[in-house]
């Protein structure tokens, strides 16, 4: 059980925010100018991983008040409930091991009793098995031809990981084209079925509850599309697979169990890329670069459990957001890969961290009287730039930004990845230093702009700036960077769930709507108007109704 320590009331808290009072106008380029040594005080690094957070507004002062908080929350104790099994989503009353999963290590980590690496080595042997079948084209369909397309059908964690990593390791990607659908909205199974044969096509239907309504909707469709081209059940055997907890469904549907890769309730959905549900990352990029994602994962892990907390990147990153979320007021974290291989990062982290930690009761039971999570967005760069980025430097908010660039181009070609890199880099340098009146002053003189023109334009050209961020630089997007990466930004997660005193691993906030939803889609089912929702709810129905 992790302890209930509400976040106002760490003795720490108190300290932190005398700190921040006498310390908010801090400048960060004043803090650089001051000490030559900044960069290496504040950054770290790990494997191929180079993490630079000297271009935040603190000092060692904030540093050591912020390693007082974590501690104040028994941080070290919530870690190894985390390793140790101990059923920390009390609320579900299941503990959360995806570290389990990707135990390379293979010590025994127990719940209630019981060992799960045999369990977890058990299903990572099936999934080799099964998927060296499928890319070497031993695996057949119904008419005997290989397979050349998998579809994965899931939603939320079961769409997301997959979707994210098989994007992000395309330069590792084997001949198979991999598809993935999500939506109920049925342009997307439809758009998708377009562009594949039957008769070469695997559906990989991803779900840890099987009852997920998009996703049997969609399979249900995938599975009438198939037969009304082989018109005969058994082509199911050859052409679905399942991947979930919950055998008794995966049966109800009429997958073979010999075809579903199992997982467990300990694996939380946004946590699970990392179990059977990355099958389809398997298929796309093989075995072998799957264990290299773990690898890195439970490298991150290690260090995460060992390393002292002033040098722990997923605290540190958890640390400094909690500065700006809860001192500073920040609303929003925005996340900018300088990779367009990672373009889906900064989606995948939507659900890793808002699902976990937009919550407002705490763990004592009791509505919150602070802030928790934030609202988590980003796009890759350098197309934000053209986009999102003139709110960042200019705007009224302050949007703590964490930029992530890979050294080492997979496409290296002319000039492009300096031209990327020229730009990652002046971005964080000119969010920190903005641009003084008299630096806009002396740009117009130089160009000999007379004073009577610019004037009036100088306000509009002056930037703050002061404005924080943190710096990713990886040697190279590989499947064990990427692995490391991910894993450093769930822990994170886990920090400032432990600090803000929050249950992270459960969701209890996305039941409402779907309850809402089985209540009105029965009421769908006929012409007549509706009268017994609110004014609004009733006449939505009613114009839909009267439409369609
Ligand atoms: O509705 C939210 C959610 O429960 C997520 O937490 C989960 O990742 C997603 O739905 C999909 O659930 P499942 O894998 O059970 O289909």
């Amino acid at each position: 059980m992790l302890k209930s320590i509400p976040f106002t009331q760490n003795p720490a808290y108190a300290k932190l925010l005398a700190h921040f009072e006498a310390t908010q106008s801090v400048q960060i380029k004043d803090l650089f100018a001051e000490d030559t040594e900044r960069f290496n005080r504040f950054s770290t690094r790990f494997e191929d991983i180079l993490l630079d957070y000297s271009k935040n507004r603190i000092t060692e002062e904030t540093k050591q008040l912020l390693l007082e908080l974590a501690q104040g929350a028994e941080l070290k104790d919530a870690i190894e409930q985390l390793f140790t099994g101990q059923k920390i989503n009390a609320t579900e009353d299941r503990a959360v091991l995806h570290v389990a999963l990707r135990n390379r290590s293979n010590t025994p980590i127990e719940v209630d009793g019981a060992d799960v690496m045999p369990e977890v080595n058990a299903v990572l042997d099936k999934m080799k098995t099964f998927s060296e079948k499928v890319i070497s084209g031993e695996w057949k369909g119904y008419t005997g031809q290989v397979i050349t397309d998998v579809v994965n059908i899931g939603i939320g964690g079961s769409d997301l990981g997959p979707v994210m990593v098989t994007e992000a390791l395309k330069p590792y990607k084997n001949h198979l084209n991999l598809h993935f659908v999500s939506n109920v909205d049925g342009t997307h199974i439809a758009e998708t079925l377009k562009a594949v044969n039957p008769e070469t096509t695997l559906f990989l239907i991803a779900s840890k509850t099987f009852t997920t309504q998009e996703t049997m909707t969609n399979a249900h469709t995938a599975r009438t599309w198939l037969l009304d081209a082989a018109g005969d059940d058994s082509a199911v055997a050859k052409h679905f697979v399942a991947i979930s907890t919950n055998e008794k469904e995966v049966s109800k549907f009429g997958i073979d169990t010999e075809n579903m890769f199992v997982f467990w309730d300990w694996v939380g959905g946004r946590y699970s890329l990392w179990s059977a549900i990355g099958l389809s990352i398997i298929l796309s990029v093989g075995y072998e670069n799957f264990v290299e994602l773990l690898e890195g994962a439970h490298a991150m892990d290690n260090h995460f459990r060992t390393a002292a907390f002033e040098e722990n990147i997923p605290v540190t990153l958890a640390l400094l957001g909690i500065w700006y979320n809860n001192f500073y007021g920040a609303q929003t974290q925005v996340i900018l890969p300088y990779d367009q291989y990672l373009h889906r990062f900064a989606a995948y982290f939507q659900q890793g961290d808002m699902e976990s930690n937009g919550k407002y009761v705490g763990r004592d039971g009791q509505p919150v009287d602070y802030q928790t999570g934030p609202i988590i967005w980003g796009e890759p760069g350098t197309n934000g730039q053209h986009a999102f980025y003139q709110l960042i430097h200019q705007g009224t908010k302050l949007i703590p930004a964490d930029f992530i660039a890979p050294a080492i181009s997979h496409n290296p070609i002319g000039e492009h990845h300096k031209i990327l890199l020229s730009n990652f880099f002046a971005q964080t340098e000119a969010l920190m230093n903005g641009k003084t009146a008299e630096e806009v002053i002396a740009e117009f003189q130089s160009k000999n702009v007379s004073p009577e023109v610019y004037e009036s334009l100088v306000a509009f050209k002056v930037f703050e700036g002061n404005r924080p961020t943190n710096s990713f630089l990886v040697k190279s997007i590989t499947p064990r960077t990427l692995g490391s990466l991910i894993a450093a930004y769930e822990h994170k997660i886990f920090v400032q769930g432990v600090i803000w005193n929050i249950y992270s691993f459960d969701q209890w906030g996305v039941e409402l709507g779907k309850q809402l939803a089985s209540k009105i889609y029965p009421e769908l089912q006929n012409d007549e108007p509706v009268n017994d929702h609110d004014g609004s709810t009733n006449g939505l129905i009613n114009a839909y109704k009267a439409w369609r």
